[in-house]
C-alpha cells in the first residue's frame, strides 16, 4: 500500500479538513505530519461545526486510527482543550489517537517569544497566528527542543532549562509578559500522558507492510512553505509533499496519490504579497459570501481571484496527481469569474513565480462567464451548469491534472466526485 498525501496549494485554509473528513472512510489511518495549532481545519456535519488544530481530521470516524507524527509541533494546552471538547461529545480518543515521541512541544515561553518577535518587527510583521510555531521549530533545528518522548525522561529539568533560555532571550525584547499559562501547560502534559506515545515511523512502516492504507493531512499551504513560499511571510515548516516524508519517517517511494486542494478563488491571512488580491467590493463580496474569517484567529482573510501562476508552481513542487476545488458555490452569484493566467513584471509577461512578489508584479486575468446558479444542492456533475463544466475544463487544460472533487458547500455532504 501507499500513503496518499492531501495538501493545500494556496496560502492555507483551502478546505483541507473537510476533504480529509470526506475521504477518511477510504483509509485505515490519518496523520498530521507538520505544523501545529496555527492550523484550523473545519469540519461540518449533522449541523455541527468542528475546528481542529492539532488533531487529524479523521477523528470523527470511530474505527480509524489517527496519528500526530514527528514533524508536528504540539501545544499541550491547545491539545487539552481539543480533547475536552471531543470527550464532551462522547468520543474516547485514548484508543485511536497516537502521538509520536519525536514530536516537539510548544511551551508557554515559545508563544511569548513569538509575540515579542512579531511586536519587534513593527510594520514588517508576518502576521503570525502567535501560537509559538516559529520559536518551537527554531529550537528544534537549533537542537534545544523539548519532545513528547521527554515526558518519560527528566522532563521537568529539561523544561526549566528551556524556559530559562527563553527568559534570557526575552530580555533583548522590551516586551511585557506573564507566565500564567504555565499551569494549563502542565495540565495539558498530563492529558498527553494518557495517550499512546510511540515511534510513529516504525508504526507507519509496519502498517504499510501489513497493507493498511494511510492518508497524510497537510497543514497550511504550499505558498506558506518555509523554502518555497513567499519568504519571509511563511510558516516555519515544509508544507509541501516532501515534508510528508520527513514529517512521518517514510521513504519517498511510499507516497501514492498527491491530492492538491485549492479554492475556486484565493485567500490569505496575515502579511505578505498576494498578487491577485482584490481590495475592492468584489473582494468584500468573496469574504462575505465565503465567510472568510480565520478558523484559528478569527481575522478577516484577504480575498482575490484564482492565481494559476501560483497554482502551477505549487503543483510542480508537490507532484499533484489529483485536484480538489473547494468553495465553488461562493462564486454562484458572480457575473464574471476571473483567473490570473500570467504575471506582468515591468511590461514583460511570465507564467513563472518570480523571486520577489513585490508591488511591481501585476496579474493578467482571463475572464469567464459565471454560472449564476445556486450549486449548494447539486450532488452530481450531470447537474452542472454549462459555464461550470467549461470552467473546470479550462482549469484541467491549464493544469494538466484532473479535478476529482468539487466542493459546493461546507457540509460533509456538499461535495461532488467527478
Ligand atoms: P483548512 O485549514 O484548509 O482545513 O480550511 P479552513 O477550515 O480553515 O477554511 C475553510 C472554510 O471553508 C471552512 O469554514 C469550511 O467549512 C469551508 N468550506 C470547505 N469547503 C467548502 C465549500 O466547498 N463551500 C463552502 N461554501 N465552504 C467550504
Ligand atoms: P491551515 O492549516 C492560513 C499564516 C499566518 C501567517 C503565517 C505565519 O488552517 O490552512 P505562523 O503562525 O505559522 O507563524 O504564521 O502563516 N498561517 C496560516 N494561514 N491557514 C493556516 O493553517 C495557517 N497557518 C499559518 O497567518 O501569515
Ligand atoms: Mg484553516
Amino acid at each position: 500500500m501507499k500513503i496518499d498525501v492531501l495538501l493545500g496549494l494556496q496560502w492555507g485554509d483551502e478546505g483541507k479538513g473537510k476533504v480529509v473528513d470526506v475521504l477518511t472512510p477510504r483509509y485505515d489511518i490519518i496523520t498530521r505530519f507538520q505544523g501545529g495549532p496555527n492550523a484550523g481545519h473545519t469540519l461540518e456535519f449533522n449541523n455541527h461545526k468542528h475546528i481542529l488544530h492539532n488533531i487529524p481530521s479523521g477523528i470523527f470516524r470511530e474505527e480509524k486510527l489517527n496519528m500526530i507524527t514527528n514533524g508536528v509541533v504540539l501545544d499541550p494546552m491547545v491539545f487539552k482543550k481539543e480533547i475536552d471538547v471531543l470527550e464532551s461529545m462522547g468520543i474516547d480518543l485514548t484508543r485511536n489517537l497516537w502521538i509520536s515521541r519525536k514530536a516537539h512541544l510548544i511551551i508557554p515561553t515559545h508563544r511569548i517569544l513569538d509575540a515579542a518577535s512579531e511586536a519587534a518587527k513593527g510594520k514588517s510583521k508576518i502576521g503570525s497566528t502567535l501560537k509559538g510555531i516559529g520559536p518551537t521549530y527554531m529550537d528544534k533545528t537549533g537542537r534545544n527542543g523539548l519532545r513528547v518522548g521527554d515526558l518519560d525522561l527528566d522532563f521537568r529539568e529539561k523544561y526549566e532549562a528551556l524556559k530559562k533560555k527563553h527568559m534570557q532571550l526575552l530580555k533583548i525584547y522590551d516586551y511585557e509578559y506573564d507566565l500564567s499559562e504555565e499551569e494549563l501547560f502542565f495540565e495539558g502534559i498530563e492529558v498527553i500522558r494518557k495517550f499512546n506515545r510511540v515511534d510513529t515511523e516504525y508504526a507507519l512502516n509496519s502498517f504499510l507492510e501489513e497493507g493498511k492504507s494511510i492518508l497524510a493531512e497537510g497543514a497550511q499551504g504550499t505558498m506558506l512553505d518555509i523554502d518555497f513560499g513567499s519568504y519571509p511571510f511563511v510558516t516555519s515548516s515544509n508544507t509541501i509533499c516532501a515534508g510528508a516524508c520527513t514529517g512521518m519517517g517514510v521513504a519517498p517511494h511510499t507516497i501514492g496519490e498527491v491530492i492538491g486542494i485549492f479554492k475556486a478563488y484565493c485567500t490569505r491571512v496575515g502579511g505578505g504579497p498576494f498578487p491577485s488580491e482584490l481590495l475592492d467590493d468584489e473582494g468584500n463580496r468573496l469574504r462575505e459570501i465565503g465567510k472568510e474569517f480565520g478558523s484559528t484567529t478569527g481575522r478577516p482573510r484577504r480575498c482575490g481571484w484564482l492565481d494559476l501562476v501560483a497554482l502551477k508552481y505549487s503543483m510542480m513542487l508537490n507532484g499533484v496527481t489529483q485536484l480538489s476545488m473547494t468553495k465553488t458555490d461562493v462564486l454562484d452569484s458572480f457575473d464574471v469569474i476571473k483567473v490570473a493566467t500570467a504575471y506582468s513584471i515591468g511590461g514583460e509577461l511570465t507564467d513563472q513565480m518570480p523571486y520577489s512578489l513585490d508591488a511591481g508584479v501585476k496579474p493578467v486575468f482571463t475572464e469567464m462567464p459565471g454560472w449564476k446558479k445556486d450549486l449548494r444542492g447539486i450532488r452530481s456533475k450531470e447537474q452542472f451548469p454549462d459555464e461550470l463544466t467549461n470552467y473546470v475544463r479550462f482549469l484541467e487544460k491549464e493544469l494538466q491534472v484532473p479535478v476529482k472533487y468539487i466542493g459546493v458547500g461546507p457540509d460533509r455532504e456538499q461535495i461532488i466526485e467527478l
